[in-house]
């Protein structure tokens, strides 16, 4: 297998597996998901955007923290499995948007969450993306990025390289951290 970035491949797995990475019952999973919200400084947010949502464990930890989740994948499918786990949180828009794609909220977030989902762009195309992203958020803004670090064939990068590529596209200022053998998160915040 090559790296992939379409969305016919992500809609693919979804249609063959509703829970294609083990969401529901892998303990790297369900830790990553205890981290990452542990690791987010402040206990409340008024808007987040969380690009990368697939079947909606994340959104559906986010909507008990936000005012409002705008949860985003590249892939139909998943958008259809996130809808139905999230369908009793009014405080979720789902939408289909793939990061690397323009810009299109007015909206102001306070909290971006990219987790596992940058490695699938190539390195020119995630920093483009990210400058596109750095342009239209607020000083202040936390974002966080989650990622595996290990290579796999079907990513364009691995897990450091990815934060590493964002935080450069990102002028920010590291608030938290975690790392181990298997998972890296940064916690950031925009600054000008
Ligand atoms: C490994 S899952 C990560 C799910 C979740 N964010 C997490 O950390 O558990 C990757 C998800 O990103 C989606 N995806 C892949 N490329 C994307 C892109 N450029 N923009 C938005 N979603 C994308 C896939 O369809 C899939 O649902």
């Amino acid at each position: 297998m090559s790296p992939r970035s379409d969305p016919e491949f992500f809609d693919a797995k979804y249609r063959a597996d509703p829970d294609p990475w083990n969401f529901d019952t892998d303990w790297y999973e369900i830790r990553k998901r205890k981290l990452l919200m542990a690791l987010l400084p402040r206990p409340r947010y008024h808007a987040a955007l969380e690009p990368g949502c697939a079947n909606g464990h994340i959104t559906l930890a986010l909507a008990q923290r936000c005012d409002r989740v705008v949860a985003t994948d590249i892939a139909p499918r998943a958008l259809e499995l996130a809808r139905a786990r999230c369908r009793d949180h009014a405080n979720i828009v789902m939408q289909r948007w793939a990061l690397g794609e323009a810009w299109c909220w007015a909206d102001t977030f306070d909290l971006v969450v990219v987790s596992e989902v940058a490695y699938y762009l190539p390195a020119l195309a995630l920093r483009s993306a990210i400058e596109d992203m750095a342009a239209h958020l607020s000083i202040g803004t936390i974002v966080v990025l989650s990622h595996w670090r290990h290579d796999e064939k079907d990513h364009h990068l691995n897990g450091d390289r990815a934060n590493q590529i964002t935080l450069s596209a990102l002028p920010h200022q590291p608030v938290a951290g975690y790392l181990d053998d298997d998972v890296r998160i940064d916690v950031v915040t925009v600054r000008p």
